[in-house]
């Protein structure tokens, strides 16, 4: 994870690379256990985040924060990530070469952590990981995947598939516009209690 931030740091290649350093922002490498069976993926760092270097710290990280405690899982026994990690400018969506750019850095953090459920977190994070792990005939639109799980596999450093369990979520921030989406989100974190 150290080799990952040091190159992240000297990212040079990347497009978003001279709005971080212009604004002294950092990259968000990723926070938590790194033995968490769960581990979450969200798009990429907004301003707090990119200010202080840590994901999901703002009001979107306070909800996600929320649906933990709902199913009794401290943010310390998970792992916390995005698909891009430097903050597009004006916080809009990542783009597609952005996304093929940063996402070696999590496939990379897949292989570190070894998870037993990636929980994707908004559409551009779902649709990634599903065709990154085989999963591109059940990709669908996320009003109609939410909360669902699909089995899958992961190679491991030695050659090995291993089992993995892909749920796709909404993102948190979704449930910050429109405050009924807060009980969907809670119905559907229930499915990775059996993970927890
Ligand atoms: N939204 C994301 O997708 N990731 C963060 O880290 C913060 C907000």
């Amino acid at each position: 994870m150290k080799a990952i931030r040091d190159e992240l740091l000297v990212f040079e290649q990347s497009p978003l690379y001279e709005y971080r350093t212009a604004n002294k922002y950092f990259p968000v490498v990723g926070e938590g256990s790194h033995d968490a069976a769960i581990m979450f993926v969200g798009e990429a760092p907004g301003l707090n985040e990119a200010k202080t270097g840590k994901p999901f710290c703002g009001a979107a990280g306070k909800f996600l924060t929320e649906l933990f405690e709902s199913i009794g899982v401290k943010r310390e026994q998970v792992y916390v990530t995005n698909i891009v990690k430097d903050r597009p400018p004006e916080n809009r969506d990542p783009t597609p070469e952005e996304i093929a750019l940063y996402s070696p850095f999590l496939d990379r953090q897949v292989k570190i952590i070894q998870p037993k459920v990636i929980a994707t977190l908004g559409r551009h994070s779902m649709g990634y990981v599903m065709r990154r792990y085989d999963l591109d005939l059940e990709l669908d639109a996320i009003s109609k995947i939410h909360g669902k799980s699909f089995e899958t596999a992961f190679i491991d450093d030695d050659n090995k598939p291993q089992p993995l369990t892909i749920v796709t979520l909404y993102h948190p921030a979704s449930a910050l516009y429109n405050g009924g989406m807060r009980e969907t989100h809670k119905k559907d974190f229930e499915i990775l209690r059996k993970y927890a």
